[in-house]
């Protein structure tokens, strides 16, 4: 890997892959987002791993897509590359993700924190879809997840002006969970990770899979997809463990089966 570095138990249970191109704010190359993506689906066939981390540095999480590979291109160029199938990839990731944000999250890399499944700030972090100032628009689901995240006016406004939202904004607005003080996001974010994974990873899977299908579906539609994972974790030895571990009143030990 020449551009991320992955500690694949940073904690116990809890991986930690950090974006690693410093000098140019870890823009989002094609190289990186495919070294994400594989180690993402190594991370998810790892038995050992139930909460996932994905952090830049304290002055970028990351800046975008990298505008200088992307400036000379075609639309037929960009259709052949079909960067976005890495980014499919990527948001078919099973276990739950924590994208730990400090400094700049912009475009691609604003998009590449609401691909995750919670968000911890650092009080510096800044977060935008900037592309139209380079006369494009967000490609990564920016339009989509920030309008969901945020609402309409807010996300038309920062689509269509590529004004940046701080990190209170953000909070404030609901696209992230919490902001902290900088020298304690990424413990924070360990602690939120360490919480998602103390719980049994099978529940964790077909929770995070259901909330996702609130986007993609009607409510009745939603209710049933629901209901049958909800049925599934029954078949878990976690099932078991879980409920045993409340009636006998002691630490459920959930195994992932
Ligand atoms: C390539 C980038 C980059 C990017 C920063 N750099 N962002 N290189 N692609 N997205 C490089 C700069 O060229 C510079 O390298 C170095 O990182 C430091 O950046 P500076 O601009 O000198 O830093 P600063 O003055 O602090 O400004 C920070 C900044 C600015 C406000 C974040 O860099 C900026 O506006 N970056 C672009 C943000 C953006 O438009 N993102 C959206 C991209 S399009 P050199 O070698 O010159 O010193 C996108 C589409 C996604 O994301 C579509 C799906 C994937």
């Amino acid at each position: 890997m020449e551009f991320i570095l992955v500690d694949p138990q940073a904690r116990p249970h809890v991986a930690l892959i950090q974006l690693n191109r410093p000098k140019e704010l870890n823009a989002l190359n094609l190289q990186l987002m495919g070294e994400l993506r594989d180690t993402l689906k190594q991370l998810d066939d790892d038995e050992q791993v139930r909460a996932i981390i994905i952090a830049g540095n304290e002055r970028a999480f990351a800046a975008g897509a990298d505008i200088k590979q992307m400036a000379g291109k075609t639309a037929i160029d960009m259709l052949n590359v079909d960067q976005f199938s890495t980014w499919d990839q990527i948001r078919k990731t099973k276990k739950p993700i924590i994208a730990a944000v400090s400094g700049f999250a912009l475009g691609g890399g604003c998009e590449l924190a609401m691909t995750c499944d919670m968000i911890v700030a650092s009080e510096t972090a800044t977060f935008g879809q900037p592309e139209i100032k380079i006369g494009v628009m967000p490609g990564a689901g920016g339009t989509q997840r920030l309008t969901r995240a945020i609402g309409k006016a807010k996300a038309m406004e920062m689509v269509l002006t590529g004004k940046f939202m701080s990190a209170a904004e953000a909070e404030k607005h609901g696209l992230i969970n919490r902001v902290v003080p900088v020298e304690l996001y990424l413990e924070e974010a360990f602690r939120l990770a360490a919480d998602v994974a103390q719980m049994s990873p099978v529940a964790a899977r077909l929770a995070k899979e259901a909330v996702n299908r609130s986007f993609e579906t009607q409510l009745d539609e939603g209710l049933h997809f629901e209901r049958k994972n909800f049925y599934l974790c029954f078949a878990s030895d976690d099932q078991k463990e879980g409920m045993a571990a409340f009636v006998e009143k002691r630490k459920p030990d959930f195994k992932g089966r």
